[in-house]
């Protein structure tokens, strides 16, 4: 079989997933949809028909979305999952020649898209503590003469996040395109869409992923100047979004209020957890503005191990993810679940002093 060359050095995502009883590994909401949301979303789906490409659907969730953000509807893109959407600006941008620049660690995709879109990827290491230098981040991407440049804001699998003056800095700083992949901002609350107007370079990603529990449907999208998405539409096959899809994201995002209380819940359960966590000796927890906390202890690989015994997921980092040897990334469950996470990391903790 004669795959294309690029093919064999892929790196295959192993999608298959163990059973949790505590599922805290993937950042997804811990909680289903809420009730009154659920029914709506379940009446919206009776109605549709199915035989039809899914034109109209398509652009009244883009109409909702311009119109929350006060832009055109031309400045909208959706995709199934900010996945699609983040992997396409890398097929736009990138090509023999062409060099995308993200910082390491954080999402591990970054590299992944890069190599599908036959660009040269190039990590920018962020320093002990998670930090990013964002003039010499700047400075390598003039010097390599970049296509594009990625941040993911607030940072996966790090935490922490960058102040809209420093995103503000680097887009105006920077000639290439600029993607700002915002898949944890509901959880920061500072968001970069604004600076769109004032920056023909930046694009930014959202997704209904996370902070609206719809992992399940593949939804996500992006904002940028109508120059730009007319160019990256084209990347995209026709109708590549399915009505089921588009429907109930449709109906989620005109009842987007309604998971305002668990957004809150999630912030306030981040912060309760890391306190709590910052009280066991050996372990280092690092800040966060996301859902999830990273945190890092000799014993990570046994912790994990053990926390699996008792149907906990969390996610483990391999010794070579750069800057994550013995780290740890724990989602925020309800406040139920993060106490039984917090007991066992306790108890494990205990047992070994
Ligand atoms: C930083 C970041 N961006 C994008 C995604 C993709 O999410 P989705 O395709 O579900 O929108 C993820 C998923 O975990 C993520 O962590």
């Amino acid at each position: 079989m004669n795959y294309r060359n690029e093919l064999n050095d892929m790196p295959s995502y192993d999608g298959v997933e163990k059973t949790y009883r505590i599922k805290v590994n993937a950042n997804e909401s811990t909680l289903g949809l809420p009730p009154l949301v659920e029914e709506r979303v379940l009446n919206r789906l009776g109605l549709l028909a199915f035989n039809r490409y899914p034109n109209e659907e398509y652009y009244s969730l883009v109409e909702q979305i311009a119109r929350n953000f006060s832009v055109d509807t031309s400045q909208v893109l959706l995709g199934s999952g900010s996945s699609e959407i983040i992997e396409k600006v890398f097929h736009a941008f990138g090509g023999a020649g062409h060099t995308v620049v993200y910082p390491q660690p954080s999402f591990s995709m970054y590299k992944i898209y890069a190599k599908a879109a036959e660009a040269d990827g190039l990590p920018f290491d962020l320093d002990a503590r998670f930090n990013l230098n964002v003039d010499e981040f700047i400075k390598t991407i003039r010097e390599v003469n970049a296509s594009l440049a990625v941040v993911c804001n607030p940072n996966n699998p790090t935490g922490n996040a960058l102040t809209p003056a420093q995103v503000e800095q680097i887009a105006a700083s920077i000639d290439c395109a600029f993607l700002l992949d915002e898949a944890y901002v509901e959880f920061y609350g500072r968001s970069a869409v604004n600076l769109v107007k004032r920056y023909p370079n930046l694009i930014v990603a959202r997704t209904f992923s996370k902070a609206y529990g719809m992992a399940g449907t593949r939804v996500g999208y992006m904002i940028a100047q109508p120059s730009v998405t007319r160019m990256i539409n084209k990347c995209f096959m026709p109708y590549h979004m399915n009505v089921l899809t588009l429907a109930a994201a449709d109906v989620v995002y005109q009842m987007r209020n309604e998971f305002v209380p668990r957004i809150q819940m999630i912030i306030a359960e981040r912060n309760r957890m890391s306190e709590r966590l910052k009280t066991l000796p050996d372990v280092e927890v690092f800040p966060s503005e996301a859902n999830f906390i990273l945190i890092r202890l000799d014993a990570a690989q046994e912790l994990k191990d053990y926390l699996e015994t008792l149907g906990i997921g969390i996610r483990y980092f391999s010794p070579s993810a750069f800057g994550l040897k013995n780290c740890l990334r724990i989602s925020i469950g309800t406040r139920t679940e993060n106490d039984e996470v917090f007991s066992a990391i306790e108890s494990f903790m205990e047992a070994g002093q």
